[in-house]
């Protein structure tokens, strides 16, 4: 049987599907690789990268329960350029459409994160605003439409689209949102994990090393599907990546038609490493029943 059409348009950025792995979920690399072939996928985003290595957060990083993940990872990573001699190459071998995601303490490391990635032959680049901004404790970059605004133009020295990949903790997502457009980002990546904690109640004390974490998994579903469903309303035809809860074909088609372009699968690979390819062939079987011949139909769908 031929078709559904699952070509995804991402601004100038043409996929060969709508489904990507999220960023920290896939590795640095082809870690996936052993589950599946990654030149089916969208795309791989690969962990964000500081212009410098990192080492992250004290353990312990992660903690799960019912629906959801807590991590705290701390970015930890190789730095951009041992990550381009380290791993890219493999990413390469596999045929898979590279999206780099960088990230940083201040508006300059974010300069040098971008630059770089310059000519690192990926086909975009995710500015992940949702960190700490060192120079404001008391925020993330995405909580502030200034500091967003300007991580995305420092981003810009990449000279590629920029995917500016925001955060559900703030009420201000639309303006936020429309900062960074106005900044130079040809995409929105919507959302980040949910600020949140767990208590070791035997130990009497936070669960995760970092004190508190961000939520991800099943139950942020709702959270990211209202972040794309406001912001294809505020923006029209703006490009829009929906990532957050993402683990079957059914939550990728309703994040469709909330208003993504395209989808990234993040916490369910933890559970099943294959996710990615069961959320695209989920997605297939809903398209063929449904008699629909592009994906790119039902994007929006449900805005009526
Ligand atoms: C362990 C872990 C590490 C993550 N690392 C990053 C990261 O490096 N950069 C980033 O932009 N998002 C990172 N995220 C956030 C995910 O990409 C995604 O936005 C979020 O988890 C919501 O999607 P999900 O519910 O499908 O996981 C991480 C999430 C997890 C669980």
């Amino acid at each position: 049987m031929t078709g559904p059409d699952l070509t995804a348009r991402v601004g100038t950025v043409t996929l060969r599907s709508p489904v990507l792995t999220a960023a920290g979920t896939s590795g640095h690399g082809d870690e996936l690789s052993g589950y599946g072939d990654l030149s089916e996928l969208g795309g791989v985003v690969v962990k964000s990268l500081a212009a410098f290595a990192w080492e992250g957060n004290p353990a312990p990083r992660v903690a799960s329960s019912g629906d959801h993940m807590l991590n705290a990872v701390g970015l930890a990573g190789p730095g951009v350029a041992a990550w381009r001699s380290t791993y890219l190459a493999a990413l390469e071998k596999r045929g898979a459409t590279v999206i780099g995601s960088i990230w940083g303490r201040n508006v300059a490391e974010f300069a040098d994160a971008a630059l770089a990635m310059r000519g690192a032959g990926i086909v975009a680049l995710e500015v992940n605003a949702s960190c700490p901004n060192l120079e404001d404790r008391s925020s993330i970059f995405a909580h502030s439409a200034a500091a967003t605004s300007a991580v995305v133009a420092a981003s810009r020295a990449a000279e590629v689209p920029l995917w500016v990949k925001l955060s559900p903790n703030t009420p201000d997502l639309v303006a936020i949102a429309a900062a960074a457009l106005e900044a130079g980002a040809t995409a929105l990546v919507l959302v980040n994990t949910v600020l949140g904690m767990s208590i070791d109640i035997e130990h009497r004390r936070a669960s995760l090393g970092n004190g508190g974490g961000g939520v991800s998994g099943p139950g942020i579903l709702p959270i990211a599907l209202r972040a794309v469903y406001e912001c294809r309303a505020a923006f029209g035809s703006t490009p829009i990546i929906g990532v957050g809860g993402v683990s079957s074909g059914a939550d990728a088609i309703a994040m469709l038609m909330a208003g993504a372009n395209a989808v990234e699968v993040g916490t369910a690979t933890f559970a099943n490493p294959r996710a990615p390819w069961l959320v695209q062939a989920g997605m297939v079987k809903w398209l063929r029943r449904h008699d629909v011949a592009s994906v790119s139909e039902i994007v929006g769908a449900a805005h009526g």
